[in-house]
């Protein structure tokens, strides 16, 4: 394939050579000359291992060629690559000048060609752009319609500095992002001789993984950091630990907690997180990351009781009591906290737990809930139909398998918050749904 790539540093010098090295023929684009200049020689413009040799044999092979006219560039190819910077603002916002400038030359250029074309946004660029800038700039620049004449996909970048050359060989994944329908044969066509896991997504999922995947590498990082300090000011050497830390594939690396929705609690997280804080004031060692942790998830929670809020002070059902589901396990619930945040606000609530509940009928946790939390016992109803008699609002955070199956049918008239992810609770005739974070 024919592709030209605008911006030639870090990220696109190298999908420039590799391009190449697929069997593609690449016409690089860039405002600096000197980079053009160093291409043209056989020469990287940036210092990346085996790069060099990728691009001295490109050019030498005359499949690697650069130019400073995006109108020839777009001409003598039919994908642009995009690859400029999206530097930081002053606010902390991205910078997304040169991303707009580039996507204008390019359906200027579109403009004046009749042959098909597709852009490939490989710039990090914030959830939305697709929708609300990238295409919309290449429509009205080029007299085009999106679908009729040229196509944009997302196509979020995962190399690492210094790897980057073997990271584009073999990418943890290829990631597209395309509009309804598309099935991405273009880009399939591209990064045929890639031979990592290939995933077409809605533009949004493509562009939010790739914000995911560099603040969870930092989170990482920050918590790896300040954990090991922690460690380290109580003897322990912080990379052994970390060493038996990994080697849980189960629950520390891993899917495990990685599903977005509502509040942790229970008897051991918030405990252990606060512990932990302790033995960091200890310590004498300063820890703003993990300190951020339990205030984080107290705003979560705050949240969702202002998702509550916003529809007036209806008569609320909570489904879910415990601090997970298949347990009667009360201690620092979030449900619990969500229920007294919504009675201090005047909220007449119902709340239904069968595991609760049974634990209760045979004294279990009886003692516990008669001691702390006696004014949200009274609320407790026996069944979920009398949890919903006069209930406007549901807020469904956990349900248990008994019950998941006949709840549908009885939410019909009612605003449902859906805190857990119940596919089942989707799209049901005359229930106006919302989810915690989709
Ligand atoms: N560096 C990485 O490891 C990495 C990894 C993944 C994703 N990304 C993302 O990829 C994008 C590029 O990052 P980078 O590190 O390669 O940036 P960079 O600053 O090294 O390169 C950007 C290039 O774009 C050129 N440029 C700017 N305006 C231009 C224009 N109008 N026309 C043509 N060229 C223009 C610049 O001269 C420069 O050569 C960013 O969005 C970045 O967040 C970077």
């Amino acid at each position: 394939m024919r592709i030209s790539v605008f911006g030639v540093g870090y990220v696109g010098a190298v999908s420039s050579a590799c391009l190449v090295s697929l069997g593609h023929e690449v016409v690089a684009v860039d405002v600096s000359a000197a980079k053009l200049e160093l291409i043209d020689q056989g020469k990287s413009p940036i210092v990346e291992d085996q790069l060099e040799a990728l691009i001295a044999q490109g050019v030498a092979d005359q499949r690697l060629r650069t130019t400073q006219d995006a109108v020839a560039a777009i001409a003598a190819t039919e994908i642009s690559f995009v690859s400029v910077g999206t530097p930081s603002g002053p606010d902390g916002s991205v910078a997304m000048g040169a991303v707009v400038h580039v996507l204008e030359q390019i359906g200027r250029a579109m403009s004046g060609k009749s042959a098909p074309h597709a852009i490939v946004m490989r710039s990090t660029v914030p959830p939305g752009t697709a929708e609300t800038l990238a295409i919309p700039t290449l429509e009205r620049t080029s007299g085009r319609r999106h679908g009729e004449g040229f196509r944009y996909y997302s196509n979020p970048e995962f190399l690492r500095e210094g790897t980057a050359v073997k990271d584009f060989y073999a990418p943890p994944l290829t990631l597209i992002g395309a509009s309804e329908g598309d099935d991405a044969a273009i880009p399939r066509q591209i990064y045929q001789g890639v031979p990592s896991a290939f995933h077409v997504v809605p533009y949004r999922v493509a562009e939010g993984a790739k914000y995911l995947a560099n603040v969870y590498h930092a989170v990482k990082l920050a918590f790896a950091n300040e954990a090991g300090a922690i460690l380290a000011a109580h003897g322990v050497d912080a990379r052994d630990s970390f060493r038996m830390f990994c080697e849980d594939r189960i629950l520390n690396i891993s899917p495990a907690y990685l599903r977005p929705g509502f509040a942790f609690g229970g008897s051991c997280l918030p405990k252990d997180v606060r512990s932990f804080l302790a033995l960091a004031r200890d310590g004498g060692v300063a820890a703003p990351f993990l300190g951020a942790v339990l205030p984080s998830n107290e705003a979560n929670i705050a949240r969702v009781a202002d998702m509550i809020m916003r529809h007036g002070r209806r008569p609320v059902a909570l489904f879910g009591l415990a601090f997970k589901s298949g347990t009667d396990d009360l201690r620092e619930s979030p449900y619990v906290l969500l229920a007294e945040r919504l009675i201090g606000k005047g909220f007449e609530l119902r709340i239904f737990d069968r595991s609760v509940q049974l634990a209760r009928l045979i004294g279990t946790n009886r003692a516990y809930i008669e001691r702390e939390i006696p004014h949200i016992e009274r609320l407790m109803a026996a069944t979920p139909q009398a949890a919903l008699e006069r209930s406007e609002i549901v807020v469904v955070g956990h349900v248990g398998g008994e019950d998941r199956a006949s709840l549908p049918a009885l939410l019909p008239g009612r605003i449902v918050l859906d805190l857990a992810g119940i596919s089942e609770l989707r799209d049901l005739p005359g229930v106006e749904y919302q989810g915690i974070c989709w």
